[in-house]
């Protein structure tokens, strides 16, 4: 399998940043895109610049997964809606903050995966890209989305193994800092949310991950390409943290 084996290609988050990009690439490379996000107006100004079908859906919705996934034969998923609510903490987190991320990046994320598989083994031919994350990967003081793009790299290994002898592909991307609308969607407090986003270094571009996954749609079929980790150059993880607990007696 390689890009020009794949006809179909669905991708959630479609209305944004590596989404919306990834439609782009596929749309050019003469795949007929199915484009999925909330945002109407957004969906028809892609589908104007790119000739993609647009579907406004909120992922969380299971029944319009089922009805809509379930009843086209995708070749390519790509699972990439997702949200950073409660990014910046667990503690003092809003709870439907925690459960937004949690049902947009992992519940959505799992039901689409189900939804698409019957016809991809049926037809024995399909490539699941799971859009997840260096937060995923290693800590970064972020329970919240951490633990959900955690989930994101444990589904991509075991479905790896669910899917041995299929010949389905699973692809697990993780980005570090992408310049998106991520952290305006993310954190509502405007200050809180400059501080975020102004990180003084050169991210890496929505189009920068549209090329890493078409690598991994273009590998021939005896190769999955099964983690790809793209981080700016200028952003790096790792390091002992070094905190005394406040109050305590520096003697003891
Ligand atoms: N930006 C980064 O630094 C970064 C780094 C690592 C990983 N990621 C991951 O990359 C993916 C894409 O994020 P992005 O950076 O491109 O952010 P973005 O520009 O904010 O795009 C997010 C997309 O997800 C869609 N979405 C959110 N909730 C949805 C829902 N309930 N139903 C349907 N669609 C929904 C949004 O569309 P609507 O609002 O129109 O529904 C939008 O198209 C996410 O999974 C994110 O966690 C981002």
């Amino acid at each position: 399998m390689t890009l020009t084996d794949y006809d179909t290609a669905l991708v959630t988050g479609a209305s944004a940043g590596i989404g919306a990009a990834v439609v782009a690439d596929l749309c050019g490379r003469g795949l007929t895109v199915h484009a999925v996000a909330r945002r109407e107006d957004r969906l028809a100004e892609l589908a104007a610049a790119t000739g993609c079908s647009t579907h406004v859906l909120d992922v969380r919705d299971t029944e319009a997964i089922d009805d809509l996934f379930g009843s086209l034969d995708i070749d390519v998923l790509i699972n990439n809606a997702g949200v950073g609510r409660a990014i910046q903490s667990l503690v003092g987190a809003d709870p439907d903050d925690i459960d937004q991320t949690i049902d947009t990046n992992v519940t959505a994320a799992l039901h689409a995966v189900r939804a698409v598989l019957p016809s991809m083994i049926e037809r024995g031919v399909g490539h699941v890209v799971n859009i997840g994350s260096v937060a995923g990967l290693y800590p970064m003081s972020s329970g919240v989305y951490g633990a959900s793009k955690g989930a994101i790299h444990f589904l991509s290994t075991n479905l790896r193994l669910e899917l041995a002898g299929t010949g389905i592909r699973v692809t697990e991307i993780c980005p570090g800092r992408v310049r998106t609308e991520f952290y305006d969607a993310a954190i509502d407090d405007p200050d809180l949310r400059d501080a975020m986003k102004e990180t003084g270094i050169t991210e890496i571009t929505s189009e920068d991950v549209a090329a890493a996954i078409a690598y991994a749609l273009d590998a021939p079929w005896y190769v999955n390409v099964a983690r790809i980790e793209l981080q700016p150059t200028e952003q790096t993880y790792g390091g002992m943290q070094v905190t005394p607990i406040q109050g305590r007696d520096q003697d003891q």
